[in-house]
């Protein structure tokens, strides 16, 4: 018997939170960091929203509250969901949950065990993978594609659903990508389930980047295909939307009251409740039309920064970068400068315990961090397995537009710096 169960070596991580220790040591070596790797807005929490959790704490709304929710919060959201998707969201079968990375894992251990498959788009949010050996089902990961910019056919879910299938994760716009599924695809996507799926079978719809869509675009859900309300749990949250990934809200809305009752208890168990307060806040943010302006705000610099980014990354020898049809990241194909650099064959060479734990991508990353002062995040992060063939790296843009001009110019120097990749090698440290 050891101190921990077997269980626990199982669960990965979000490499997003493990690169900050190593930024801050860079700093306190007084080198300057631009910041590339971080997944939230660089905005503060519109200020309407702040001031009603600032009356709301003043009302002393600091206690324990509903475990599934506050009603009043259920109810904007049912309505912001009915409006959205043409569906009949009703608020008895939406939990609120301390943000949109709970139910990921809630999901996995309510509906999935040992023998049963969990199918996850890679490169995806790497909580998705990160949970399946926890619990003991199956990883099948679902490689999206450069060449579809990071969307999803019909055909290619098809091909990887079998009898043991019994949860498929979504998630449109992407992370890491940026990648849109048309309604045409979720069209697609909806039939295949509906002609291949059990009726226990659940999906995953991960819409947490539904506002931060570039070019006019709107967003479109899976549940607005018919028949997918019976299958498909939606699951958003305030954390992009209204900049406030510290307030911890997220929300699903579940095909039956019976499967929310059942979260809600799950709710009981971990959490108790989630900040009231807060909650006071999200539903202000929900119902009144100064939510949509300070989105449209925000969304707006972002896609200024998108172009900006994409073509500095573009005009860089050996890099090749999609234009993200939303969300705050950008994922440029880096293979060629990887070449360039010496990087493949650096990689080749080192041993094979090195190696199984690092790619070309974290090597890159790890010298534009290290020499050049960029952090960014590798394409292992966004799902392991069978990442090997695939060089790519996400960079965030919600980061300072200055910031962001700066950071591509160290790429672009890093891009040519040879020499500096050899001597980085040479020095034997930091390979993951
Ligand atoms: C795709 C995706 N889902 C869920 C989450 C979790 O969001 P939250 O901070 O609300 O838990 C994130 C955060 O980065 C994300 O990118």
């Amino acid at each position: 018997m050891g101190l921990y169960s077997e269980r626990a070596g199982l669960i990965d991580s979000e490499n997003a939170f493990r690169i900050g220790p190593l930024i801050r040591l860079l700093e306190e070596q007084g080198r300057d960091v631009v910041r590339c790797n971080i997944g939230e807005p660089d905005f503060p929490v519109p200020s309407f929203i702040k001031e009603e959790v600032k009356r709301q704490i003043d009302l002393d709304n600091t206690h324990y509250c509903d475990p599934q929710g506050i009603p009043s919060l259920r109810a904007a959201i049912a309505r912001q969901l009915s409006e959205t998707r043409g569906i009949h969201a009703e608020a008895e079968r939406i939990v609120v949950f301390p943000g949109g990375k709970p139910p990921i894992g809630l999901c996995q251990q309510t509906y999935c065990g040992p023998g049963d498959e969990v199918v996850y788009p890679s490169p995806g949010f790497p909580i998705y993978e990160s949970f399946i050996p926890y619990v003991g089902a199956t990883p099948v990961p679902l490689y999206l594609k450069e060449e579809n910019e990071f969307s999803l056919s019909g055909e290619e879910l098809a091909s990887v659903l079998t009898k043991k299938t019994k949860l498929i994760f979504l998630n449109f716009p992407s992370n890491p990508t940026g990648g849109v599924a048309s309604p045409e695809q979720l069209q697609e996507i909806a039939s295949v389930i509906r002609s291949r799926c059990r009726e226990d079978v659940r999906i995953f719809s991960d819409e947490i980047y539904e506002h931060i869509l570039f070019d006019g675009h709107s967003h479109h859900s899976i549940l607005s295909c018919p028949g997918m309300e019976k299958n498909a749990i939606l699951v958003s949250g305030a954390s992009k939307s209204f900049a406030w990934t510290g307030g911890r809200i997220g929300w699903a809305l579940f095909p039956t009251r019976e499967e929310a009752e059942l979260f809600k208890n799950l709710n009981i168990n971990y959490f108790s409740c989630t900040a009231a307060y807060n909650q006071e806040g999200v539903r202000l943010g929900l119902e009144s039309p100064e939510g949509m302006v300070e989105i449209r705000k925000m969304v707006e610099i972002f896609q200024m920064r998108r172009d900006l980014v994409v073509e500095g990354l573009n005009a860089i020898p050996g890099i090749l970068c999609l234009k993200p049809r939303g969300t705050f990241y950008v994922f440029p194909n880096v293979e060629k400068a990887c070449r360039n650099l010496g990087i493949m064959d650096a990689y080749a060479g080192l041993p094979e315990r090195v190696r199984e734990k690092t790619s070309p991508s974290t090597l890159l990353q790890m010298f534009l961090l290290f020499v050049h002062g960029v952090a960014t995040m590798d394409r292992k992060s966004f799902g392991r397995i069978g990442a090997e063939p695939f060089h790519y790296l996400r960079l965030s843009i919600a980061t300072g537009t200055e910031d962001l001009k700066k950071g591509v110019e160290r790429i672009a120097a890093a891009a040519s710096d040879r020499e500096g990749f050899r001597r980085f090698f040479a020095a034997g440290e930091h390979f993951f």
